[in-house]
C-alpha cells in the first residue's frame, strides 16, 4: 500500500545509455509540499532523472510513482520547466501567449471559453510578478523575465509536482534571489511539490527542505545538513570531499593535490565555488 503522504517515489531505478549508466539504483522520495533540491554537477544526470520521473526516460530496472501512480507524466499532474530554452527575438510569441499555451497546447477536448482563459493567465502572470512585461515578445525578456514566464506556462494547469531543470542557470546574483524567492512563494501558495535541480547548492540553502545530491549516478537524499557531510559525500563520489561552511556558504572540494584527484573528478568542478 502507498504511503499517501509521498508526491514522488523513485524506486532503485537504473538508467543506461550506449555510453553508459547514468543512475544506479536511485531511489528517494518527496513528501508532498516538499520544496527539494536536485543538486549535481555537470553530466550526473539531473536532466535524465527529470526526464524519468516525466515519464520521457526508458528506466533499464526500478520504477517511479507520482502521487501513488507509475502513469507519470501528461495528465496536468507534473509540470516542467526544460533546461536551457532560447527564444528568438524575433518570434512572434508574447509573454503572455506562452502562458496561455501552457492552458491549451496540449489541452484535449474542448477549449475553455476565451473569458476564462484570459481570467487563468491573468492569475498566474500576477502570481509570478510578470504584469508589466506580459504583452513583450519572450525573445526580448531578460533571463529572470523568462523564467517568471516559464514558470507560469509550467504552473497554469495546476500540476501537483513541479519539476525546473535548472531554472538559476544564467541568472546573476540579484535575479537567482528573486527566481529562489518566487518558487518558494509559488510552491506555498498553491500548495506544489517541487524539484529544482542546480550545479550550485548555495542559491538554495535558506529554501531547501530536502536535497537529492547525484554523484557517480548515485544519490543521496535527505536533509541538507544530513546529506552535505564529508562521510556521506566522499561516500558517494568514491574519494575524500571536504564540505567547508563559510559565511553562511558550503563549498565542497576534493581534498587532495590535482594529480591525486581521481580523472571522474574532472567532471565534478561544479561543485567547487570559487571565491573571488
Ligand atoms: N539521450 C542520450 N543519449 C546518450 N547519452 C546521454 C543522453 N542523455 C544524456 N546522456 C548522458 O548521460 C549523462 C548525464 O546527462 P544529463 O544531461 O542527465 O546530466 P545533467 O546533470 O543534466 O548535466 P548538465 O548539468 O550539463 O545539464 C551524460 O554523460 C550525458 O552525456
Ligand atoms: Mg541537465
Amino acid at each position: 500500500m502507498q504511503n499517501t503522504n509521498e508526491m514522488l517515489v523513485v524506486d532503485q531505478i537504473n538508467v543506461a545509455f550506449p555510453g553508459g549508466q547514468v543512475l544506479a539504483d536511485v531511489s528517494f522520495s518527496l513528501a508532498r509540499g516538499a520544496f527539494c533540491g536536485l543538486i549535481g554537477a555537470n553530466g550526473s544526470g539531473k536532466t535524465t532523472l527529470l526526464r524519468s520521473i516525466l515519464g520521457m526516460q526508458p528506466l533499464s530496472s526500478g520504477r517511479i510513482l507520482v502521487d501513488g501512480s507509475t502513469r507519470r507524466g501528461g495528465f496536468g499532474l507534473v509540470g516542467y520547466v526544460p533546461q536551457k530554452i532560447q527564444f528568438d527575438p524575433d518570434m512572434p510569441l508574447r509573454a503572455r501567449d506562452l502562458v496561455e499555451l501552457g492552458l491549451t497546447g496540449h489541452r484535449l477536448g474542448l477549449p475553455l471559453p476565451s473569458k476564462a482563459r484570459t481570467k487563468l493567465v491573468d492569475e498566474m502572470l500576477a502570481a509570478v510578478d510578470a504584469q508589466n512585461f506580459a504583452g513583450q515578445r519572450i525573445g526580448n525578456l531578460s533571463g529572470g523575465q523568462q523564467q517568471r514566464i516559464l514558470i507560469a506556462h509550467a504552473l497554469i494547469r495546476r500540476p501537483k509536482l513541479l519539476l525546473l531543470d535548472e531554472p538559476l542557470a544564467n541568472l546573476d546574483i540579484r535575479a537567482t534571489a528573486e527566481i529562489v524567492a518566487l518558487l518558494r512563494r509559488v510552491a506555498n501558495e498553491f500548495g506544489v511539490t517541487v524539484l529544482v535541480s542546480a550545479h550550485d547548492m548555495n542559491p538554495l540553502l535558506g529554501v531547501m527542505d530536502q536535497i537529492i545530491y547525484l554523484a557517480n549516478g548515485r544519490a543521496a537524499s535527505g536533509r541538507t545538513d544530513a546529506v552535505v557531510r564529508t562521510e556521506v559525500l566522499s561516500a558517494l563520489y568514491g574519494y575524500h570531499i571536504d564540505v567547508i561552511r563559510v559565511h553562511g556558504r558550503v563549498l565542497v572540494i576534493a581534498a587532495g593535490a590535482a594529480d591525486e584527484i581521481p580523472a571522474a573528478m574532472e567532471c565534478q568542478p561544479a561543485h567547487v565555488t570559487v571565491i573571488p
